[in-house]
């Protein structure tokens, strides 16, 4: 495809022209391996990685370093490399990898763009300022600068106009380590309630472009990394959506909590992620147990549950 529209050049870009052409590239080469069938390995009990993991961030790395020789890069698979610079790629060179290992055709490459001044300490934030996201099944490539709004395949992009929970379809992931520990089901369960559903599609970085492209209207996950979540910030904020924590607070890139959306459902969504951290109006979920009994109560009295 071509990388950028007249449209787009028109907006002016900076970084994402160059940045676009590695990430449709990087994508080709997920296509392909996926096309082949790759062996999966563990890097923790559920945590997968291919060699398309490897070989496309080792591509991505080598080919930002080649146009952007000055920037660092901190890639999930173990680059950190001029970790001092002014400006920082994150990159997930495959964001759906689970998905990708089972031959589940949705995953993507993403590409963060964040510009660091000297004043910040190594946990701070600076301001993200490009973003790309390539899904090389669909051939959708979704692009933002700070300043220059969001695009998918040439367009521009906008969240969607929904004003209640109750009218939106949201999406949310689940962790791959400490699982035990997430009570991410109890909030699947009540959002599920109360929306027209939840989605869990396995790529955070694509479920932040949908609420960016309006597909969704909101989406949220615990402990996500800075190269999950980047590109997908900078798209939803460029397209007119709200980022932050679950209580509302400035969103940060080491993305312990995520809460995105199209900004005008945000307030509703902060206010019942609050209620369900104090417990309240949570709709109990019926043990298997319960349900099995029910269900040999109701098939003796010659009824449906
Ligand atoms: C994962 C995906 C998934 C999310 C996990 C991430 P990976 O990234 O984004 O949707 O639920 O938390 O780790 O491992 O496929 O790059
Ligand atoms: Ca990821
Ligand atoms: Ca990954």
């Amino acid at each position: 495809m071509s990388v950028l529209t007249p449209q787009q050049n028109q907006a002016d870009f900076t970084w994402v022209p160059d940045a676009a052409k590695i990430a449709v590239e990087a994508g080709r080469q997920l296509r392909d391996f996926f096309l082949a069938g790759v062996e999966t390995e563990y890097k923790g009990e559920v945590d997968l990685v291919t060699v398309a993991d490897r070989t496309v961030e080792a591509y991505v790395r080598a080919s930002l370093a080649e146009r952007f020789p000055q920037h660092g890069v901190y890639g999930e698979e173990g680059t950190r490399d001029r970790m001092d610079a002014d400006f920082r790629w994150y990159v997930d060179p495959l964001d759906g990898t689970t998905n990708f290992a089972h031959g589940f055709p949705h995953f993507c490459v993403s590409l963060g763009l964040e510009r660091r001044t000297d004043e910040l300490t190594s946990d701070e934030d600076g301001q993200l300022v490009a973003a790309v996201i390539y899904d090389p099944m669909r051939d959708e490539l979704f692009l933002a600068e700070r300043g220059k709004g969001a695009w998918l395949n040439g367009r521009r992009i906008a969240v969607s106009p929904a004003k209640h929970l109750a009218e939106s379809l949201i999406a949310t992931g689940f962790p791959s380590r400490k699982r035990h520990a997430n009570p991410n089901i109890h909030f699947y369960h009540e959002f599920t309630l109360r929306s027209h559903g939840v989605r869990r599609a396995g790529s955070a970085a694509l479920d932040l472009a949908y609420v960016a492209c309006g597909r969704l209207e909101a989406f949220w996950e615990f402990h996500l990394n800075p190269w999950d979540t980047a590109a997908g910030f900078l798209l939803v904020e460029e397209a007119g959506g709200r980022v932050s924590t679950f209580d509302g607070s400035p969103r940060e890139l080491n993305s312990r909590e995520v809460l995105a959306s199209n900004g005008r459902i945000h307030d509703e969504l902060l206010e019942t992620f609050e209620a369900l951290f104090a417990g309240r109006n949570l709709d109990p979920i019926p043990t298997p147990a319960e349900y099995a009994g029910r269900r040999k109560a109701a098939a003796g009295a010659n009824r449906t549950i």
